[in-house]
């Protein structure tokens, strides 16, 4: 039997470009990950924005039938449309369809990245399919509209569970949940309440709560003091934007959407209008994201490949985007990560 045969059939995945940046970052992933030795088969399925003036659907069944079937993904970033027009967003439309409920989002300085802060190595678990995304909105009366905002005890369990779990699987000492509970007695108080009974099965993990202003403050004055912050959706969201500032931005921080049997893997930003199509962008958020993809799969070698090697860049200090003060192409650095492979 040859190597290669021995190592099996290549993973089959999904791919979805996205929009904007999108095409140009994944592009990026996917070189970097068949020269790291990923082996993956691709189903490139086009969603969103691109999907629906080619379709008429943002959602293509079809996109849902790969997913179904490979149970695994690496997306680009989805345009979503502002206000009443057009379409319902995709990312969450994804996040509900195959129960994506944990929304993991490592952050960790990298030497050779100048920032405020040097140390901080934290991972953001963020609840993905309640909330204010629960898409329930409507109007009361001219001029008055309400957003339900959508907190139960299962989800609350489930996401607390999955963060103890994760400290425990990644020997992290220190679960913070973050909320609003003062104000929002009901929803948030449930979300903490979930949090404490799970704590109380883990006493080795300390477990501490922090009203989400001030852990924004806390954050930005001691970020090396978090280690893994358990959130609701909405705060996940803006406190992971947070947390990318604090180690270098948006293009350098990975992102995972898990459920039981299904994972989709994507950079935290968005489709960065103002600079997609130029060969501007940062790709190794999405490099990142294929990184944590190819371990999901069980392909850990090619994975800390990847990651040696994006360290390796950042200390060179030569192949670097605008977004971290730098003049180099998108397509620049992925060949010089290649090189570094
Ligand atoms: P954004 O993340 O696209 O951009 C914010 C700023 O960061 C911009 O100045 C952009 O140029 C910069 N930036 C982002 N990624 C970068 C990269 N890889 N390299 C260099 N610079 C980068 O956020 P924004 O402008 O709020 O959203 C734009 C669109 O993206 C919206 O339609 C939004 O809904 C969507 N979006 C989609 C996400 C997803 O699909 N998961 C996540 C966040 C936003």
């Amino acid at each position: 039997m040859t190597a290669k045969a021995r190592r099996g059939a290549p993973r089959p995945a999904t791919l979805i470009p996205g929009d904007g940046i999108g095409p140009e970052v994944i592009d990026a992933a996917v070189q970097v990950m068949a020269a790291a030795g990923g082996r993956i088969a691709w189903d490139v399925q086009p969603a969103g924005k691109e999907a629906f003036e080619k379709m008429g659907t943002a959602i293509p069944e079809a996109l849902l039938a790969s997913i179904r079937r490979t149970r695994v993904g690496l997306k680009g970033p989805l345009e979503t449309q502002i206000g009443r027009t057009g379409y319902r967003s995709v990312n969450v439309a994804l996040r509900k369809t195959f129960d994506l409920f944990a929304n993991v989002r490592p952050i960790r300085s990298h030497p050779g990245v100048r920032t405020a802060f040097s140390g901080v190595d934290l991972v953001v678990v963020r609840e993905n399919t309640e909330d204010l995304y629960s898409g329930i909105e409507h109007t009361i009366a001219p001029g008055v509209v309400e957003s339900v905002k959508v907190i139960t005890a299962r989800a609350s369990r489930r996401i607390a569970r999955f963060a103890f779990d994760l400290a425990r699987r990644e020997r992290r000492h220190k679960v913070v949940a973050i909320h609003k509970a003062n104000i929002m007695k009901l929803s948030d108080g449930l979300f903490l309440a979930c949090a404490q009974q799970v704590a109380k099965r883990h006493p080795r993990i300390h477990y501490g709560e922090l009203i989400v202003d001030n852990a924004c403050m806390q954050l930005v004055l001691r970020p090396q003091e978090f280690d893994v912050l358990l959130l609701e959706n909405l705060y996940g969201d803006i406190v992971s934007d947070l947390c990318a500032g604090l180690v270098g931005g948006l293009g350098l921080v990975p992102g995972a959407n898990l459920g039981a049997r299904h994972a989709i893997f994507e950079a935290v930003h968005g489709t960065a209008p103002d600079i997609a199509g130029k060969n501007k962008a940062n790709p190794l958020a999405a490099v990142l994201s294929g990184a944590m993809l190819l371990r999901h799969v069980g392909q850990r070698r090619a994975a800390d490949r990847i990651e040696r090697a994006v360290s390796r860049l950042l200390r060179e200090r030569r192949h670097r985007t605008c977004d971290l003060g730098g003049t180099a192409a998108t397509s620049a650095v992925t060949e010089r990560l290649i090189a570094l492979l």
